[in-house]
């Protein structure tokens, strides 16, 4: 399919390269197609980046029949933009469409896409350290309808914006707090995609846990609230007495990060023990108390590998490797930082390049 592209008069406003707050500026175009039923996708182009038109009865803005995704293109240090492991971004996309009955955007299109929109943009790739160019694609039902069934026609969107740390604290280590309240997804349910219910269902806990000083919430299983999960913007894993333990996808209430799977490709490689598999709440509070728990980090596209230094649970706050970032998030954040950047050569064929 043939992407027409139709270039901005009026170009946006940049940021400051060196202080670039997360999901703010956007670049100076969108890639959008359409999907009607009977006729598939189709009419893919790039236009400049502005406001979508939405009918209030728009069945996304009722109910949230629509999934999204999140990669980055950095710019090497000779000026090369790659991205890194897109068609993981797609495959999973296609998993979210299945589960909220959104037809499957076709994958060559959709990488195609994501080169041609970046090319186009290039120039907002940014090059201080540590920055990159978000890519966020999404797609939403469109039918003007009230009712409860999927939607005919939908609207397959990408946006980008030029990003620095997604926390506050780079790669300092960050509070979080154990939630043993409410829950973010229960077996059977739709925690495994990218749906935006799934950080709605988040905002409410993670509001109170933000006023409480902490970055984010550590999520419990839904069903029992016994077995750690994930954080909502980033998977965890711990290093439990020399061993890697990660929570196991298997419930299908977790996300499968895609920072996740590169983390645990390597660190199999390094030749680490790791182990996906249920963790309760009291065994990590055990071995935190008993100095077992070596290390822990949050893996995710925007926060990259995010070293967590205190844990809070029922009143009581576990410090983590003295609340420094430890050998082994460290290694894992200088590796895969310099794949993404091209610091460090990609022997496993995880960069694609645009331009
Ligand atoms: C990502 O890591 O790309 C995400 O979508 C998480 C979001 C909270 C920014």
């Amino acid at each position: 399919m043939d992407i027409t592209i139709t270039r901005t008069s009026a170009p946006r406003p940049r940021p400051d390269e060196d202080h670039i707050p997360f999901g703010t500026f956007f670049s100076d175009h969108m890639f959008l197609m359409d999907y009607t039923a009977g006729k598939g996708w189709h009419d893919p182009r790039i236009v400049p980046y502005g406001p979508l038109p939405l009918e209030p009865s728009c069945m996304t803005l009722h109910y949230a029949q629509a999934v999204f995704e999140g990669l980055k293109a950095y710019r090497t240090a000779e000026g090369r933009v790659q991205l890194f492991r897109p068609t993981e971004n797609i495959a999973r996309m296609a998993r979210s469409c299945e589960k909220l009955c959104i037809p499957e955007v076709p994958a060559d299109v959709y990488l195609d896409a994501l080169k041609t929109l970046v090319e186009l943009d290039a120039d907002w790739v940014p090059s201080a350290p540590d920055t990159s160019l978000y890519i966020r694609p999404f797609v939403f039902a469109t039918d003007a309808h009230l009712g409860v069934h999927a939607s005919h026609t939908y609207l397959f969107c990408i946006i980008t914006c030029p990003v620095g740390s997604y926390y506050p604290e780079g790669l300092d280590p960050v509070h979080i707090a154990i939630e043993s309240r409410e829950v973010r997804a229960v077996r059977g349910g739709t925690g495994f995609t990218k749906c935006g219910g799934n950080y709605a269902a988040s905002l409410h806990a993670s509001e109170i846990a933000e006023k409480q000083g902490f970055s984010q919430v550590l999520w419990l299983d839904g069903v029992e609230q016994k077995y750690i999960e994930e954080v909502g913007s980033m998977n965890v894993m711990f290093k439990l007495a020399g061993k890697i333990v990660t929570p196991s996808l298997a419930s299908g209430s977790v996300l499968p990060g895609i920072t996740r799977k590169t983390a645990l490709q390597l660190l199999t490689e390094w030749g680490y023990e790791v182990q996906e598999r249920n963790i309760s709440v009291d065994e990590l509070i055990a071995a935190a108390q008993d100095g077992s728990l070596e290390e822990a980090w949050g893996t995710g596209t925007a926060a990259v590998i995010s070293p967590v230094g205190q844990i809070f649970y029922q009143g009581r706050t576990y410090t983590v490797n003295d609340f420094q970032i430890g050998p082994v998030t460290h290694r894992l954040y200088e590796t895969i930082t310099g794949i993404q950047w091209g610091r460090l050569p990609d022997s496993h064929g995880w960069t694609v390049p645009v331009c």
